[in-house]
């Protein structure tokens, strides 16, 4: 069975609810889920990490969740290859902070970008002034892109 990881950035636990919910969906699609809260760059690279999902939410001002920061600071030290890791990103934010919405994961696409992985689609972005819920939001876009992408094992 295929596996895919979900890789989660969370200050209050709205990313990880987001991919507590989302996880049946891809084991209805014929994978196998880990949910990974505290990750690190050596998660990137190992032999499972072909097919990956991002939740993370951004704090401060534009910033990582504090647990999500030594991922981020491997990543950009270690620059590894990524060139075969495929990813979804949800990205978690509140548009009343204006220029640094979504600030966090904004900058983790970049990141990855620059390490050659491939966003699979765009990246959904969550508003907390538009959306109470943010699983609401994530669910459908889930099945859509499960759909779109082809990711039915
Ligand atoms: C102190 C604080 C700072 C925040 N800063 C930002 C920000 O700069 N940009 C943004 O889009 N959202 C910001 N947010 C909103 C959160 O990203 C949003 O509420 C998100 O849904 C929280 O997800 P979480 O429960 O996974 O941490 C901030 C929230 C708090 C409480």
């Amino acid at each position: 069975m295929p596996k895919l990881k979900i890789v989660v950035g969370t200050v209050y636990g709205g990313a990880l609810d987001v991919a507590e919910q989302v996880s049946p969906l891809f084991e209805q699609a014929g994978y196998e889920v880990a949910i990974i809260e505290q990750p690190s760059a050596s998660d990137m690279v190992d032999e499972l990490s072909d097919l990956v999902l991002f939740c993370v939410s951004t704090t401060g001002s534009g910033d990582f969740p504090g647990d999500f920061v030594p991922f981020v600071r491997q990543l950009k030290a270690q620059s590894p290859s990524l060139v075969s890791l495929r990813y979804g990103l949800i990205a978690l934010g509140d548009s009343s902070y204006g220029d640094t919405f979504c600030g966090s994961g904004r900058a983790l696409d970049d990141i990855l970008a620059d390490l050659g992985a491939q966003r699979l689609g765009e990246r959904l972005e969550i508003d907390a002034m538009e959306t109470f819920m943010a699983d609401d939001a994530a669910i459908p876009w889930i099945e859509a892109w499960i759909e779109s992408q082809g990711l039915k094992v």
